[in-house]
C-alpha cells in the first residue's frame, strides 16, 4: 500500500493502486494495473476531491483517517460520477454523516440515480468558488470529459487543477506519483491507451474544455487516474491535445484478421514492401490482440491498413469489432488502406469502403481483394499499397 503522498502544505493523495482488476470498465485490459487517484485538502476546512473504486475503501479510509488525525471530513467535490471514482460515497457518509457532497446540477441527478443521494448536496455552477480556509477551490464544469456532470477543480493559491479523467492514463503508481519520480514516456503508450479507448469519443469536448481553463495558470495536474505531473504539467496537456485533434506519427499500422493464413500472407507482402521503404509498421492480428491495443495504435499513427477475410459476406468478426469501435470513436485524419479476401462472395472490402467513407478518412489506393488465395498480381498491389500509404505518411 502507497501511503498518503503530499503534494503540497496541506493537500495529499489518498488514492489507491489497483492490480486486482483484469477488465477497466469490464473491457480494457489493465496489464499494469491502474489507479484511482483522490485528494485530500485539509485547509481549515477539509474536502476530497473524488473517491475511488468502493472495493479499496478499507485501504483508502484507513489513508483517510491518518491524514485528518481524528478530525472531521466536510466536503467530498465529486468532479466525476463514474463509480471507480464515486464507488466510496455511502460508506463516506455513514462514516461522516454531515459530509456535504459538492457537485453540479448533472451530478445530483447521478447521485440520486446511483445511490438514492439527494441531501447534504450542494450544487455549483460553473466558476463557482468554494473557500476551505487557507484554500480556494473554483469549479469549471467540462460536461462529456467523460460523462455530462464531468467537471474539473482548480485549486488557487497553488494552481493544481484536478481534472478528473482528462490528462489521465492507465498503468498504477507503484513506484512514485508524480512525473518526476518516474520516467514519464514509460507512461505514454498507457496514458494513451486510455485516452483512445475512454475518452477519445469526446475528443471536441477534451478541446472545448482547454480553451475554457487557457487563462488559468497550472502548475499542478492532478487527474483521477495516472500519473500527478508538477514537473511538466504542460506535457499531459499538450498530448492531450495533440491526441483530441487527431494529430498522429508518420507510421502505420496493420490491423488483420486471417483465418488459413491467405490474407496473412497479402499482410507480409504489404508489410516487407513498407519495411524496404523504411517504415516498420506495427502488426496486429486481430483475433489474439485486444482492439483496446490496436486502437491505441491507430491514434498514434497516421496509417492505417486493415486487412480482413470476407465472413458471412461481412467483415470478419475480430476486425468487425475493430472498425466497430473505431466508427465509435470518430477517428478522423487517418490514411486507410483495405487488404482483403473472400472465398465466393466478398463483402468485406465493401464494409471497410463504407467505414472510410463514413469518417471521411483518407482511402489509399490500390484495393486489393483476393479470390481464397493471393495471385502473384495481388501480391504485387500489397507492394503498390505499401509505397503509397508510405507517401501518404510521409506527407501527412
Ligand atoms: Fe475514471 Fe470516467 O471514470
Amino acid at each position: 500500500m502507497t501511503p498518503p503522498v503530499s503534494l503540497a502544505k496541506d493537500i495529499f493523495w489518498v488514492g489507491v493502486n489497483d492490480h486486482t482488476t483484469d477488465l477497466f470498465e469490464s473491457i480494457w485490459p489493465l496489464p499494469r494495473g491502474v489507479t484511482y487517484n483522490s485528494y485530500l485538502i485539509d485547509a481549515g476546512k477539509t474536502a476530497l476531491i473524488d473517491t475511488v473504486k468502493k472495493n479499496f475503501y478499507e485501504e483508502y479510509i484507513g489513508k483517510i483517517r491518518g491524514v485528518l488525525n481524528g478530525r472531521t471530513l466536510d466536503y467530498v467535490v465529486v468532479n466525476h460520477m463514474e463509480p471507480d471514482h464515486s464507488g466510496a460515497l455511502l460508506e463516506l457518509l455513514k462514516l461522516y454523516p454531515q459530509l456535504i457532497v459538492v457537485g453540479n446540477e448533472k451530478t445530483a441527478e447521478f447521485l440520486k440515480n446511483f445511490y438514492r443521494i439527494d441531501t447534504n448536496v450542494k450544487i455549483v455552477k460553473d466558476r463557482e468558488t468554494l473557500e476551505l480556509g487557507s484554500r480556494t477551490l473554483e469549479f469549471y464544469l467540462t460536461p462529456m470529459v467523460h460523462w455530462p456532470e464531468t467537471m474539473m477543480t482548480y485549486e488557487k493559491q497553488d494552481g493544481i487543477l484536478f481534472s478528473g479523467d482528462a490528462f489521465g492514463g492507465f498503468a498504477a503508481l507503484d513506484k512514485g506519483v508524480f512525473d518526476d519520480q518516474v520516467d514519464p514516456s514509460g507512461y505514454e503508450e498507457e496514458t494513451r491507451r486510455y485516452f483512445s479507448n475512454i475518452v477519445a469519443k469526446y475528443s471536441a469536448m477534451v478541446l472545448k474544455a482547454m480553451q475554457m481553463l487557457a487563462h488559468l495558470d497550472i502548475r499542478m495536474v492532478a487527474s483521477t487516474h495516472g500519473l500527478i505531473y508538477r514537473q511538466h504539467p504542460r506535457h499531459v496537456i499538450e498530448l492531450y491535445r495533440k491526441w483530441s485533434s487527431y494529430e498522429a506519427d508518420a507510421g502505420v499500422v496493420i490491423a488483420y484478421g486471417s483465418m488459413y493464413g491467405n490474407t496473412l500472407k497479402m499482410v507480409e507482402a504489404c508489410a516487407g514492401a513498407l519495411e524496404a521503404g523504411g517504415i516498420k509498421p506495427v502488426m496486429h492480428d486481430a483475433s489474439r490482440t485486444h482492439l483496446s491495443f490496436i486502437v491505441n495504435d491507430v491514434w498514434k499513427y497516421a496509417g492505417l491498413i486493415i486487412a480482413s477475410p470476407t465472413y458471412n459476406m461481412s467483415l470478419f468478426p475480430p476486425i468487425d469489432a475493430v472498425v466497430t469501435f473505431l466508427d465509435h470513436t470518430k477517428v478522423k485524419n487517418r490514411s486507410v488502406g483495405i487488404i482483403e479476401s473472400h472465398g465466393w462472395s466478398g463483402g468485406a472490402s465493401a464494409c471497410l469502403q463504407e467505414f472510410i467513407q463514413r469518417n471521411q478518412l483518407r482511402f489509399v489506393e490500390p484495393l486489393v481483394e483476393a479470390r481464397c488465395a493471393p495471385t502473384q498480381e495481388n501480391l504485387v498491389s500489397c507492394s503498390r499499397l505499401a509505397q503509397a500509404m508510405a507517401q501518404a505518411v510521409r506527407k501527412a
